[in-house]
């Protein structure tokens, strides 16, 4: 292999050449990862330029130009480095992108540019879509059982995922105080918000959400997928039944719901998200929230003896089908399945427990 150097000229961190997504467009993509711009080329055009003098005025121009000098991203290159050695490097684009935090409220110290945007949002769009709930049976859930007292820290080192559990109904006031206090955040966020306050439409956090429970074996409780309004804290049946089976199709499988007392499932509501939230980040922002809720709730759930399996890989349709929601405005992002915990080691889905086999996510 002939190795071809030049002197002279570097190539600028962050600049990466791959085809096009078309493969017969016969042209090559320049993307800058910092900056965010894309620019076709020819090959040969761009070997050209690149070997002419090292500065494409079409890939950004002054961009490429300063770029070569590295001014301007000399800080950017020990952390790529970090990147490169962890082998992480395919997902370093996306991070790159993730950092880029232009928002228009970035200085607004008297709520002023907020204030003028959120005014803007009402006059053009209107009050943002409603939480609707569906018209359904109401079941209260009763008190909320107080969570165990163990400390946070001893919660979370022994955690394990638990994807069988032991095959007995758990008792309604754990469902009650899981529901109650694992979204006790999201509750009073959502209490907090409305039209005496604009502002309140911009704290998005837990604004999207949707919480159902389909319930498999809970004392008390017909077995059925729910519906839990979070504010009045109480379920609405949906659909009454066994749904043990459609919900093992709906995780590709995975047989927790065999011998789990719920699944329950963070359904986001989409129109109710993108009009607070209007910033390329928001699907983003909306999985980060998936794990921050999620996370609330396993470990809390751990505290009341539960164990859980976690997945954001359900099935779309068939889950959307069994709660009757409509495809165009929600999506199930993430689902637990709980069940009473067979003990700290965690089990797989045959009941063996974890440490004893190998299993994948
Ligand atoms: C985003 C995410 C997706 C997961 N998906 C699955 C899954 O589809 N099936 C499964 O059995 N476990 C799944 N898990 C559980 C992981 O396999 C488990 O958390 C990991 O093996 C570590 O074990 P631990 O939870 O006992 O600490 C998932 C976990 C996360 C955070």
């Amino acid at each position: 292999m002939t190795d071809v150097t030049r002197s002279g000229t570097s190539w600028p961190a962050g600049f990466t050449v791959r085809p096009t997504v078309d493969p017969g467009s016969g042209q090559v993509e320049v993307s800058d990862t910092v900056s965010g711009r894309r620019f076709r080329w020819q090959p040969e055009a761009l070997a050209e330029r690149i070997l002419t003098d090292g500065t494409d005025a079409r890939a950004g121009g002054g961009t490429w130009a300063r770029a070569q000098g590295g001014a301007d991203r000399e800080h950017l290159l020990p952390g790529w480095r970090h990147w490169l050695h962890r082998g992480w490097h395919p997902s370093d684009q996306s991070y790159v992108a993730s950092r880029r935090w232009a928002y228009a409220d970035t200085d607004d110290p008297g709520d002023h540019i907020r204030r003028r945007t959120v005014q803007t949002y009402l006059d053009t769009d209107g009050l943002p879509p409603q939480e609707e709930l569906p018209d359904a049976p109401v079941v209260p859930l009763g008190s909320p059982a107080t969570p165990g007292d163990q400390p946070v820290g001893a919660l979370l080192a022994s955690r394990r995922s638990g994807r069988a559990y032991v095959p007995r109904p758990v008792p309604l006031p754990s469902l009650s105080g899981l529901l109650w206090h694992g979204l006790s955040g999201v509750r009073e966020r959502r209490e907090a918000t409305g039209e005496a306050e604009p502002l309140s439409y911009l704290d998005s956090f837990g604004s999207a959400w949707d919480y159902y429970v389909c319930v498999y074996s809970v004392e008390g409780l017909e077995p059925g997928a729910y519906r839990y309004d979070v504010s009045r804290h109480e379920l609405r049946l949906v659909s009454q039944g066994d749904h043990r089976a459609v919900m093992t199709d709906v995780l590709q499988g995975m047989r927790s719901p065999a011998t789990a007392a719920w699944t329950i499932g963070l359904v986001a509501d989409f129109p109710r998200y993108q009009w607070r939230y209007r910033h390329e980040h928001a699907l983003r922002r909306l999985w980060f929230e998936a794990g921050l809720i999620g996370q609330e709730v396993i470990v809390l759930g751990s505290s009341y003896g539960l164990s859980t399996l976690v997945t954001p890989a359900q099935k779309d349709r068939p889950y959307l089908r069994l709660h009757s929601l409509d495809d165009r405005r929600y999506a199930c992002l993430y689902t637990l399945t709980m069940g009473l915990s067979r003990g700290r080691t965690g089990m797989n889905f045959n009941g063996t427990a974890i440490e004893q086999t190998d299993i994948g996510a």
